[in-house]
C-alpha cells in the first residue's frame, strides 16, 4: 500500500490495496493515520460489492442507519443510494443528498468518524467528469482563527441540528424530499457539540461548527451567536481551506467527518450518477488503532 498525496490542502491516492480483500490490523492503522494527515482518501478501481463495502465500512465503526433513509441497497439499510437515477419514472436514490456545505451527523450525539462513497456511475461531459465533491479542511480553519476568537469560543458548544439541511433543501424551488415526520424529528433531537474538538486521530484542534446543521452557540445571546455563527462559516469557507475531488467511476473515497466539510456539486442535471454511501459513526478508539 502506498500514499500520494494529491493536493497541499487535503488529498492523497491509497494505492495497492484491493478493498475485497479485509485491510490487515498494520494496513488499517496506516489507513488512519492517512485520514488524519489527509482528511480526503482516494483508493482507485475498487470493484468490490455491497457486502464487502460495508464490511469494509464497519472496520471504521457503527454503520448509521440514515433517519430519513429513503433509499438504500437491497438487504443493507446502512448503504445508502445516492442518485439521480430514475426507474419507471420514479427515483432509486436521494438526488440531492450534500448539496450545501455540511460535516455529515454533526446533528448525532454520537458524531461521525468517516464517510466512505463508492462511485458507481459518475456522470462525464464533453470527457470532464461532473458531480465534484469539494472539502475544506477544518484543522487549518481552526489554527488560523485569531487568538480572541479562540479564547472567547474555548470551552463552548453549538446546537447541531438534523432538520436544518433538510428543510433547507426543501426550500430549494422543485425539491421533491418529504417533510420530516414527527418521529423522525424525535429520533434526531438537536445535540451540542464542542466548537473547538479535538481530533480523534492527530490531537489537534479542529474548528467544529458547519453551515449545514449548526444553528446557535450556546449560552450565547441571540444577536451575538448569528454574528459570531456568521463569522465562523465565512472564516471555514476561504478558498485556502479548499479541496475537490473530481470522480472516476470505481473510485472509493474516505474522508474525515471531523477535520473536514463537504458539499456535493449539482451540476450534471439528468446525466446519471450513482453513488453507494456509508456514514460510520465515530464508536471506536481511533487513537489506538492508528498507533
Ligand atoms: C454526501 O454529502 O455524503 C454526498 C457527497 C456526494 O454525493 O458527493
Amino acid at each position: 500500500m502506498e500514499i500520494k498525496p494529491t493536493g497541499p490542502v487535503l488529498g492523497a491516492d491509497i494505492v495497492g490495496l484491493d478493498l475485497a480483500t479485509p485491510p490487515t490490523t498494520a494496513e488499517f492503522g496506516g489507513i488512519l493515520r492517512a485520514l488524519g494527515a489527509h482528511g480526503v482518501l482516494r483508493f482507485p478501481a475498487q470493484t468490490f460489492n455491497t457486502d464487502q463495502f460495508a464490511a469494509f465500512g464497519a472496520r471504521f465503526g457503527e454503520l448509521e442507519v440514515n433517519v430519513a433513509n429513503l433509499f438504500h441497497e437491497p438487504g443493507h439499510p446502512e448503504v445508502m443510494i445516492l442518485s439521480n437515477i430514475l426507474k419507471d419514472g420514479k427515483p432509486i436514490g436521494l438526488g440531492d443528498a450534500g448539496q450545501g456545505w455540511h460535516t455529515d451527523m454533526s446533528y448525532s450525539e454520537t458524531i461521525s468518524i468517516c464517510n466512505i462513497l463508492h462511485a458507481q456511475k459518475v456522470p462525464v461531459r464533453d470527457g470532464k467528469p461532473l458531480g465534484d465533491t469539494q472539502f475544506r479542511n477544518l484543522h487549518a480553519a481552526y489554527e488560523d482563527l485569531p487568538d480572541d476568537i479562540k479564547t472567547r469560543l474555548a470551552g463552548r458548544t453549538a446546537t447541531h441540528d438534523f432538520a436544518k439541511f433538510w428543510d433547507m433543501m426543501r426550500a430549494r424551488p422543485g425539491n421533491t424530499r418529504p417533510p420530516l415526520t414527527e418521529a423522525q424529528r424525535a429520533r434526531k433531537p438537536a445535540v451540542s457539540h464542542p466548537i473547538f474538538m479535538t481530533h480523534p486521530i492527530t490531537g489537534k484542534k479542529v474548528l467544529y461548527c458547519n453551515v449545514g446543521y449548526a444553528i446557535r452557540i450556546d449560552g450565547m445571546d441571540p444577536a451575538e451567536s448569528d454574528a459570531m455563527l456568521d463569522y465562523l462559516f465565512r472564516h471555514q469557507e476561504q478558498e485556502k481551506y479548499l479541496h475537490i475531488h473530481h470522480w472516476t467511476e470505481g473510485d472509493v473515497l474516505l474522508w474525515d467527518n471531523i477535520g473536514t466539510m463537504h458539499n456535493a456539486l449539482a451540476d450534471y442535471g439528468d446525466i446519471p450518477r450513482y453513488m453507494r454511501r456509508v456514514q460510520v459513526a465515530a464508536t471506536a478508539d481511533y487513537a489506538a488503532m492508528a498507533a
